[in-house]
């Protein structure tokens, strides 16, 4: 028996971008009451001048209905239209359900297919390449896509290794059909072996003292910086140039360059890897926004759009990497 399958655009594009940045700004000296260290070495070492932690009433879902209405509108796609929501979040404080469901919700993206996956700062590309395949398959026509974070709420504020880099914030992109090639070939991957890395201090049974003696106590998130940034400034270099090639883009032809701001050397270094011209724009938020995992991405991205550095029509080259490890990187044309 022939079943019947779904078809959809001949291509898909990102019709619009929106970030929500919390109110509150976290300067270094502020930093530096909670860790040794100074304004000076986090500058040099991280390219942090600033970033933001949310308030209380800036939810995850707060955060994550603020940008992504700011994107709807831009792409000038109503609630109604979006069929599928998708979170990236490793900081939603429930286990289930789903935040995605309520942020449809709310948005009025009444009875659209909404999940969220945990993709940690990789969230933003692995959810544009899902977008790209429901959107050319068929299986949806606007997908939002959202990337948030509350890190804050999972920062060890004395660790020394992350209480500098860590931030809060959301951002988002409408994914739908396009005449024309918007979104390129995902290069994806994961590496499960270097997954103590970067990960939660313990699994919930044991900081809710099932496991052990200690008690009842709050997890964070810590990292071995160090390897962490060889592995992403050396291996994701390389990925990144597959992300290139696999859209047919030389680095001649790329416009701008947006990776997980995660540090600004580890940009740097991507940069000089990828022989990229001087004339590519570089997504530079981390300076003022921190790291802010699945957010990260798009809200560079909103940046560079909103001050004009970088112009709808523009190829970018976006990769995300993170806690897993995992990794991902497409070309794009901006919006
Ligand atoms: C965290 C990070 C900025 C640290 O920078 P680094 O150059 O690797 O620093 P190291 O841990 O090797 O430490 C270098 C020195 O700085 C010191 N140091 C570490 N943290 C410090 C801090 N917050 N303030 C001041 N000094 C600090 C160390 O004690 C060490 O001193 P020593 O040379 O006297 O021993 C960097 O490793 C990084 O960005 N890693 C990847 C982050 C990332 O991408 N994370 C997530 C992916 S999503």
């Amino acid at each position: 028996m022939n079943l019947a399958v779904s078809t959809g655009a001949p291509f898909s594009a990102i019709l619009g971008v929106g970030g929500y940045r919390p109110r509150r700004v976290v300067d270094n000296a502020e930093i530096c009451t909670y860790i040794d260290s100074s304004d000076e070495w986090i500058r040099t070492r991280s390219g942090i001048i600033e970033r933001r932690w949310a308030a209380e009433d800036e939810t995850v879902q707060m955060m994550s209905v603020g940008a992504a209405r700011r994107a709807m509108e831009r792409a000038g796609v109503e609630p109604g239209q979006i069929d599928t929501v998708i979170v990236s979040t490793v900081t939603h404080l429930y286990q289930t359900p789903a935040v995605a469901t309520t942020i449809a919700s709310e948005l009025g993206a009444t009875g659209a297919a909404a999940f969220d996956i945990s993709a940690a700062c990789a969230g933003f590309c692995y959810g544009t390449a899902m977008a790209d395949s429901f959107v050319r398959t068929g299986a949806s026509k606007y997908v939002l896509i959202i990337g948030v974070e509350r890190l804050s709420d999972m920062t060890n504020k004395h660790d020394r290794s992350t209480a500098f880099l860590f931030a809060d914030g959301a951002g988002a992109a409408v994914i739908g059909p396009s005449d024309q090639p918007g979104i390129g070939p995902v290069v994806w991957g994961s590496d499960g072996e270097q997954a103590p890395l970067i990960q939660q201090t313990e699994p919930w049974d044991r900081v809710l003292g099932k496991a052990d003696a200690a008690g009842p106590h709050w997890p964070t998130f810590r990292m071995d910086g160090n390897p962490v940034f060889k592995w992403a400034a050396y291996t994701m270099s390389k990925t990144a140039a597959e992300a290139l090639d696999a859209a047919g883009v030389s680095p001649d032809d790329l416009d701008v360059f947006v990776p997980h701001q995660a540090n600004m050397r580890i940009t740097d270094a991507m940069f000089r890897a990828l022989k990229l011209p001087e004339k590519v724009v570089v997504g530079r938020d981390i300076a003022y926004q921190g790291n802010t995992s699945a957010a990260s991405i798009p809200l560079a991205i909103e940046t560079l759009l909103d001050s004009g550095e970088a112009k709808s029509g523009q190829t970018c080259l976006i990769i995300g990497f993170g806690a897993g490890l995992v990794y991902a990187g497409q070309v794009i044309v901006l919006p």
